[in-house]
């Protein structure tokens, strides 16, 4: 078990757009995926992207399967390792691209939450760590995480993203009675 440093904002190399990965199910790729997990469980994150341990390739993951202490209202999201992701969109029947506003947090960003615009549908494709394509269409906070994790491969930090700093401030002051730690 390898609880590994998060990187804060401010480091650059969290504004790197980082690089596909080549070869699938290798030493090195599971050694990063258990590094991954460990840090993202020994800080309760909703997930967490291989730049912000420094490690400069398309590499998220996020969920856990259970309830998470940091966003206890937040639907239950599976565990899931993606890697080279494309994002698409899903518009409505209408064919309207709908956006919806939420709470958000960042490891990398600790103390602070903000609120961000997201796609409210979304499909996403990649691979799993043997290679084996995922595609799943999602919505809500499910698409919300993968959005904001995916961001992260492009050097795109949630701040960046928020419209409204009126509703941008300290974990503490905004949501005084959740646990929330140090983030
Ligand atoms: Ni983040």
């Amino acid at each position: 078990m390898t609880v590994r440093e998060i990187l804060k904002m401010g480091d650059a190399r969290l504004l790197r757009v980082a690089q596909p990965v080549t070869a699938f199910d290798t030493d090195d790729l599971h050694l990063l995926i258990t590094d991954l997990l460990d840090t993202m469980r020994a800080a309760d994150g909703a997930g967490l992207a291989a730049p912000q341990i420094g490690v400069d390739l398309q590499v998220v993951i996020f969920g856990s399967g259970e309830p998470n202490p940091r966003y206890p209202q937040a639907p239950v999201v599976p565990r899931t390792v993606l890697i080279n992701p494309v994002l698409t969109p899903v518009p409505d029947a209408q064919g309207v691209l709908l956006e919806e506003e939420g709470w958000e947090g960042c490891l990398s960003v600790p103390g602070l939450r903000g609120v961000v615009p997201r796609y409210q549908s979304l499909r996403y494709q990649g691979f799993d760590p043997y290679g084996d394509p995922i595609d799943r269409t999602v919505h809500g906070f499910h698409a919300r995480v993968v959005q904001h994790e995916c961001d992260h491969l492009m050097g795109v930090l949630y701040p960046m993203r928020v419209r409204d700093f009126s509703r941008f401030g300290y974990t503490s002051v905004l949501f005084p009675g959740l646990d929330a730690q140090d983030d």
